[in-house]
């Protein structure tokens, strides 16, 4: 049985990284093996798209190429390993990310959706919602072009079309509850899986 993998999903300050790693830590201690994965990459690609975010000068389309072939990368590289050596894959973040982002960058659904056809596709996604507003309150120093309130409406219901959709087990969660009462929400479903 290969390790299931398992997606954690939401706006910019949504609380991914807490959440995967508040289930990572519960995993780890009832001696799980688990592999985190994060997009974009630490690998020279991952690396390169994090300077690309941080302004306009790549067009959106090149940008849509650099996170799949980091993707596509990052399977060929660790992650096919990882199905097989580990009990659970995390991730934060997934193709569904270049779903909702690119096309409000004005790359073609379609078109991102072909991009990624051949990506490993998740077994669940734990989609963290929160009211952009809230995303303005949470919001730290600017980092990437993405970071604005207008910007983050817009994704949000880029997010909430994905769960009609794509043939996947989206699971929406509110982001503005307390993280513990949404880590056991999370892991309630994680260990039936
Ligand atoms: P990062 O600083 O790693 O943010 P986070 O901790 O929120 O993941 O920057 C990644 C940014 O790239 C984030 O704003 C989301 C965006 N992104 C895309 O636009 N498309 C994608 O396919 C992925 C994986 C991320």
């Amino acid at each position: 049985m290969t390790a299931p993998y398992i997606v954690i999903e939401g706006m910019d300050g949504s609380g991914k990284t807490t959440q995967a790693k508040l289930l990572i830590d519960f995993l780890k201690n009832h001696k799980f093996k688990v592999y985190h994965n994060i997009e974009p990459s630490q690998s020279p690609i991952g690396k390169h798209i994090q300077q690309m975010i941080k302004s306009t000068a790549s067009r959106p389309e090149t940008t849509a190429l650099a996170f799949a072939l980091d993707r596509m990368l990052s399977y060929d590289q660790n992650l096919k390993y990882a199905k097989e050596k580990y009990d659970y894959i995390i991730a934060d973040r997934s193709y569904l990310s270049s779903l909702a982002y690119q096309p409000l960058q004005g790359c073609r659904y379609d078109w991102i959706k072909e991009l990624n056809r051949y990506v490993e596709k998740p077994d669940i996604v734990f989609l963290l919602d929160i009211p952009p507003e809230e995303f303005t309150k949470r919001r730290g120093k600017t980092k990437v072009i993405f970071e604005n309130e207008d910007f983050q409406r817009k994704l949000r219901h880029s997010y909430l079309s994905l769960k009609e959709n794509l043939p996947l087990d989206i699971i929406i969660l509110d982001g503005t509850k307390p993280k513990y009462e949404i880590h056991e929400r999370i892991r309630e479903l994680t260990v039936k899986l």
